[in-house]
């Protein structure tokens, strides 16, 4: 395994334990389950797990309400099944990284029940409280229309208290330094027992500062470093990758600017805008967002998604650009949530359509960063938008047409797996894809092993090469003398183009596609001229050196990863 850095050139695959593989037949996903899933993860070619929370829960939000850190919820096996997991990745050479989410914990947890049960209690200033109702109760709600207030009056504690989220889920306070000691502890914990990091839930609400005297919140960046820190005294290579839906202009205070803060981050403001770009063929935003985000610290790395277990939050764009998004991908009232994003899974947003989601997913593997592949994705899983908010994206895997897509041999599953329309487990499944030659599965797995092939991305420096054709979108990456260029076409019409690969007046004569033999040689003027299909993607070496040029036949192999940091 290539370890420096080893987050740059990965690909990650999320996943929830509980509704990924049910082994013991009670009808919920566990360890055991997903360990006998592993083959297929290395398979598909991905080199991160990221597990979404597992810990002990009432699972009130899909487990983001944790109510012991240093444990396994029994529903999905005990802590020596975690561990037979982490060593399977191991020998597999896939690393895992875990939710991290320490803003709150569940109403549910030893110290919330200690800290309302006296103003007196150890645990009490673990948390934030306020005597009165606070004047600004109303406001910051991240869940608009489910969520009622900020502060909640708790009758036991006979004080108020502070859920940035979920009534149940009462805000930790972060600024008191045992919270903090004891944060580094879980970290130490689960690095100990195998993990290669951690996906850090809401960091920009875990560095606040809190509480009802707080009329403008402050976030407290030199935290971040302290938790980096000590990750990395405890093992040098571990990661933190932060949930932080922010502005362009405060990525530099996550990543630290000597990188010094957090490793990765997920790409938020390309995610909106490249939903923007595909909805509207109009790449111009989307590149606008890609300048803006390219600022960052050698050693750091995005996060670049489309979909996850979330909402697709529409937040950062304009109210116009959030509009044309809303109508072509979620025009329905009940496929949008929060007022501001689409709950739907990405295969049924673009209509089902291969082109436009071979077409996502290439954007998704060639722009800046890591590829983060929410588990379904890879075969085009569906929702059901009966399931209240998020629920909806959160179906059990659908591995083959047996009961319940066999997933589970229990006749209550914990969710209700799609078993109706065309994304029913028996049209859309893993077995049936995996004999398939043109199946999605098989197509991600060939672009996922393409996207490891080429480096430049995770490391190289880009650049957005213009064309005045809007639809248009070309992004080349240099990296050690070798050159890599990414066109598509967000139109669904059909584009012939002209374009001079080199930046600043050099001139490549060869293009070598990395994906068919359809290789474009530059014509006297310099120029490559290409006829790309609607919703069409190429993936390009640069070469143009003399002695490639003098082959009769042009291998990719040669032409391609001489630099490869091995
Ligand atoms: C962000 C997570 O992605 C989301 O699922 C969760 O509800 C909130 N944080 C609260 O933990």
């Amino acid at each position: 395994m290539i370890d420096d850095l080893w987050y740059k050139n990965g690909v990650f695959y999320c996943l929830s334990v509980g509704t990924y593989m049910d082994a013991n037949g009670d009808g919920i996903g566990d360890f055991k389950g997903l360990l006998r899933r592993l083959d297929y993860l290395q398979g598909l070619g991905v080199t991160t797990i990221w597990l979404m929370p597992f810990q002990p829960s009432p699972g009130k939000d899909d487990g983001y309400d944790i109510s012991d850190y240093y444990g396994v919820d029994p529903r999905y096996g005990t802590l020596g099944d975690f561990v037979e997991f982490a060593h399977g990745c191991r020998q597999r050479g896939i690393r895992v990284i875990i939710d991290l989410v320490v803003n709150h914990t569940s109403d549910a947890h030893a110290w919330f029940r200690d800290a309302r049960s006296s103003k007196d209690s150890p645990h009490r200033n673990w948390y934030v409280w306020a005597d009165k109702k606070p004047a600004n109760a109303d406001k910051g709600m991240v869940f608009p229309g489910v969520q009622k207030s900020t502060w909640t009056r708790d009758k036991e504690a006979n004080a108020w208290y502070f859920p940035r989220f979920y009534d149940f889920q009462p805000d930790l306070n972060t600024s008191n330094p045992r919270v903090q000691a004891e944060i580094l502890k879980i970290m130490g914990f689960w690095i100990q027992l195998g993990v290669s990091g951690f996906r850090m839930d809401a960091v920009p609400f875990v560095i606040s500062t809190k509480g009802a005297k707080v009329r403008k919140p402050v976030e407290q960046y030199d935290m971040l470093r302290s938790f980096r820190e000590f990750l990395q005294w405890r093992q040098g290579n571990a990661i933190i990758l932060a949930e932080a839906n922010v502005l362009p202009e405060t990525d530099m205070e996550y990543f630290g600017d000597d990188g010094d803060r957090m490793q990765m981050m997920f790409n938020f403001h390309v995610n909106q805008h490249l939903f923007y770009a595909m909805a509207s063929a109009d790449s111009r935003p989307l590149a606008k967002a890609l300048k803006a985000t390219k600022p960052r610290p050698a050693t750091a790395q995005w996060g670049l998604f489309l979909r996850n277990h979330d909402e697709l939050d529409l937040g950062r764009l304009t109210k116009a650009q959030r509009d044309v998004v809303f109508k072509s991908f979620g025009p329905d009232k009940n496929m949008q949530l929060y007022g501001r994003g689409i709950r739907r899974r990405l295969a049924p947003m673009l209509g089902g359509d291969r082109r436009r989601l071979e077409l996502a997913y290439s954007l998704m593997c060639t722009l800046p960063g890591t590829p983060v592949i929410r588990y379904g994705d890879e075969i085009g899983m569906g929702d059901n938008l009966d399931l209240p908010e998020r629920n909806c994206a959160r179906t059990p895997m659908q591995w083959s047409t047996e009961p319940h897509a066999g997933f589970t041999e229990s006749d209550r599953p914990c969710a209700p797996v799609i078993d109706r329309g065309p994304y029913g487990f028996e049209h859309v499944n893993v077995a049936k894809q995996r004999r398939d030659p043109n199946s999605m599965l098989n197509w991600t797995e060939r672009i996922i092993r393409m996207r490891k092939e080429v480096p430049e991305i995770g490391w190289g420096d880009f650049n957005v090469i213009t064309l005045r054709d809007p639809a248009i979108l070309i992004v080349r990456y240099d990296w050690r003398n070798n050159s890599v260029l990414f066109v598509h076409n967000l139109d669904e019409k059909p584009r012939e183009l002209a374009f001079a690969s080199g930046i600043g007046g050099e001139t490549w004569k060869l293009l070598v596609n990395l994906l068919t033999e359809d290789h474009s040689r530059a014509d006297a003027r310099g120029r490559h001229n290409l006829m790309l299909e609607g919703y069409g993607y190429r993936w390009y070496r640069v070469g143009g050196l003399d002695y490639l040029l003098k082959r009769s036949d042009i291998d990719t192999d040669a032409a391609g990863n001489a630099g490869h940091p091995a």
